[in-house]
């Protein structure tokens, strides 16, 4: 009797995915240590933090291949990217590391849609949604950077942005959540 409510092709793809949140787990404390050599302790922490969430997906993708009696694989995990080569850079990777998981998981969705899976369908939307939160984490990185002066931030508005993401919350609110009376 077959006991695994997976097909071949949507393991892999699920398995694939276990892969590229470790890999995006290794990539932003990659950037944390390229921050915390910078001298920007705060946003080192940041990033520690964010890669210590990204390797939490890959740990609920693994458990649920093995909840529909698949089989988890951790596989290699690729080569961390060359280090930003400033703030900007940074932050804008960061972001762009974030839509390219987007556009991963959109293709999970497609195929639990192909295969009426609903199963994955319904556990991918957790992960639709944390998406919408990550890009606007790193959205969130780009503007303070911009208003802190970009490339050409004066060290002391730098020193307040490192010291302001030090203590950042890792979620944001959703737009579901916004109302008239809190908008933001
Ligand atoms: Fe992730
Ligand atoms: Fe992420």
């Amino acid at each position: 009797m077959n006991t695994n409510r997976l097909s071949p092709q949507m393991q892999e793809a699920l398995i694939k995915q276990m892969t590229k949140e470790a890999h995006a787990s290794q990539i932003f404390l990659s950037y944390g240590c390229w921050a915390d050599v910078k001298g920007y302790g705060g946003i080192a922490n940041f990033l520690y933090r964010h890669s210590q969430e990204e390797r939490n997906h890959m740990i609920k993708f693994m458990r649920y291949i093995l909840d529909r009696g698949g089989e988890a694989r951790v596989e290699a995990i690729p080569a961390p990217p060359e280090n930003p080569f400033n703030l900007t850079d940074a932050f804008n990777k960061v972001f762009e590391h974030e839509v390219d998981n987007t556009t991963a998981i959109y293709e999970i969705v497609n195929l639990s849609f192909e295969e009426k899976d609903w199963a994955t369908w319904n556990f991918m939307q957790w992960f639709v949604k944390e998406q919408i939160e990550e890009e606007k984490l790193a959205l969130e990185l780009i503007d303070k950077l911009k208003i802190a002066g970009g490339d050409s931030a004066s060290d002391e508005s730098l020193f307040t942005l490192d010291k302001a993401l030090e203590s950042a919350p890792d979620d944001v609110s959703l737009p579901q959540e916004a109302t008239a009376e809190n908008p933001s």
